[in-house]
């Protein structure tokens, strides 16, 4: 029974710290699909130079993968829910990738100044507001990447529509 009562106390505490994070930030960290991640490696600008940041990285469902595709570029991922975060450094440990760093940090403290190439996963307000720092910190030239939501008022460069039940959208942009 004290076992069980254990159990039942950690995984209370575990979705208890999801929800509290997931009011912080306004999303869930609800992974890509298989068939959007697919579509996002796809979309990748070809000959990319530079560093990589995946702003909100979830568990890591894209992180790895950008990470292996690109073995010349640095990945750095920031991700401020701690469990998600927690789970995929663990991951790291397990499936080492020399060029992939996962920081527990809200992405809006980070200077994108340097990035060759901006991954994202958010929700409209989320988009919003990163539209603003994206304006402010991204040298011309810079790819970003947006899962299913766009950035208003900017123009793809491409966008892709993923044959899945949700017909997902992938948008691409070079500033
Ligand atoms: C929909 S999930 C996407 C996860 C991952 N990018 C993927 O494609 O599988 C969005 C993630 O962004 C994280 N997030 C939202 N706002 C954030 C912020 N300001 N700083 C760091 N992470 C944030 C959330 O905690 C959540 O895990």
């Amino acid at each position: 029974m004290g076992i069980e009562m254990a159990v039942f106390a950690a995984l209370l505490v575990v979705m208890a710290l999801v929800l509290i994070y997931t009011l912080k930030t306004g999303i869930s960290p609800h992974p890509t699909s298989p068939s959007v991640k697919a579509a996002l490696l796809a979309a990748l600008p070809e000959r990319l130079e530079g560093d990589v940041f995946e702003l909100g990285s979830g568990w890591g469902t894209l992180a790895f993968p950008l990470a292996a595709r690109l073995p010349h570029c640095r990945v750095e991922a920031f991700e401020l829910s701690p469990l998600p975060w927690l789970v995929s450094r663990l991951r790291l440990l397990f499936q080492p990738l020399p060029n992939l760093a996962i920081h527990r940090r809200d992405f809006h403290r980070a200077p994108l100044g340097g990035a060759a190439l901006v991954t994202c996963y958010l929700h409209p307000e989320g988009m919003e507001r990163l539209k603003a720092k994206f304006e402010a910190e991204l040298a011309p030239g810079t790819w970003v990447l947006c899962n299913a939501f766009a950035v208003s008022g900017w123009t793809p460069y491409a966008e892709w529509i993923v044959q899945d039940w949700r017909r997902s959208k992938v948008y691409l942009y070079k500033v």
